[in-house]
């Protein structure tokens, strides 16, 4: 931070959730796909104690039709609880309980008008506060600290912070993709961004993935932000303004991520997720990775 910018502890974090998931039909036809089981949690969860472990306790879920399972999920079940207090399953009890103890708020998006406008609609909850937002998409492994160090990049260095993920060029168009310069290690200055390039005309393979620390200045670009690729009022536009921006606010940087990142909004990549994940789990790692083992033999030797 510049010395006239004192720095503010940011605790705010604002997660999208009012996209219709269509990626994933027809399992989210009538379940948000945010509410998709990652082996024992609903994909939600782990992004939201995520942000609570970097901490970001403050959480506003932005949410649209047919996402009600999702408040659910943050609430109290009373009945669930009682039952399972008569019946002495406190190690259930408490699983039960730790999604319904967050400090969780909801809002709703009203039109779907894209990721951009799905931020702007957290502007009075946020306020003027520097603020994190985090995609349910993409789980980032918990052993992997990336938004504790985009919180230490933004105090460096003021504006706003993206992750990148280099990805193979064939595959750019499907995110937001950075041209950088001033590489600090895995830190980078950004100078543009454009939402999905053609890959012949990307301006590198540093794709943008769904975690971003943002300076409030960005609510006031997104309001003059007009509807870009798909008509949708588009984050990496308001964000491609403010990368050349010179205002107090201004500027963006990069963190490249070299962890480990699962999309659970694509179906090849849950169910990498689930096995991951699985095999690291506490109670059923040992044996799901044991029946892994044993059917990747067979599976070699043609068995199966
Ligand atoms: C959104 C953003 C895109 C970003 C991606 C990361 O796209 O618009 O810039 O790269 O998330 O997952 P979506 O995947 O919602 O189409």
């Amino acid at each position: 931070m510049t010395p006239d910018q004192p720095s503010r502890p940011i605790t705010k974090a604002v997660i999208p959730a009012a996209g219709l998931g269509t990626r994933f039909l027809p399992a989210t036809k009538a379940t948000p796909k945010e509410m998709l089981p990652v082996v024992d949690k609903p994909a939600i969860q782990y992004v939201v104690e995520e942000s609570v472990r970097a901490g970001l306790d403050d959480l506003l879920i932005i949410t649209g039709r047919n996402k009600a399972a999702l408040e659910d999920h943050f609430d109290h079940h009373w009945e669930l609880e009682q039952a399972l207090e008569a019946k002495g399953d406190l190690h259930r009890l408490e699983r039960v309980r730790e999604s319904a103890v967050l400090k969780v708020h909801f809002v709703r998006q009203g039109q779907p008008k894209g990721l951009g406008h799905a931020v702007h609609v957290a502007k009075e909850h946020v306020g003027d506060n520097p603020f994190a937002v985090l995609l349910g998409d993409d789980l980032i492994d918990a052993r992997d600290h990336l938004l504790e160090e985009m919180l230490r990049v933004r105090e460096e260095k003021g504006g706003s912070v993206v992750a990148l993920l280099e990805v193979p060029p064939e595959s750019v168009h499907l995110y937001g993709c950075a041209a950088v310069d001033g590489r600090d290690g895995d830190v980078v200055r950004i100078t543009g961004l454009v939402e999905k390039p053609d890959p012949s005309e990307a301006p590198s393979n540093l794709a943008v993935i769904g975690r971003y620390v943002l300076d409030p200045s960005v609510f006031e670009v997104l309001e003059h932000t007009p509807p870009g690729r798909g008509g949708e009022i588009q984050l990496t536009d308001a964000l491609q303004t403010l990368a050349s921006s010179s205002e107090p606010g201004g500027g963006v940087h990069g963190v490249v991520f070299r962890g480990r990142r699962y999309d659970t909004g694509d179906r090849l990549d849950y169910l990498k997720a689930v096995v991951r994940l699985g095999v690291d789990h506490a109670e059923l790692g040992k044996d799901f990775g044991e029946w892994l083992d044993d059917f990747s033999g067979q599976r070699a030797s043609g068995q199966r």
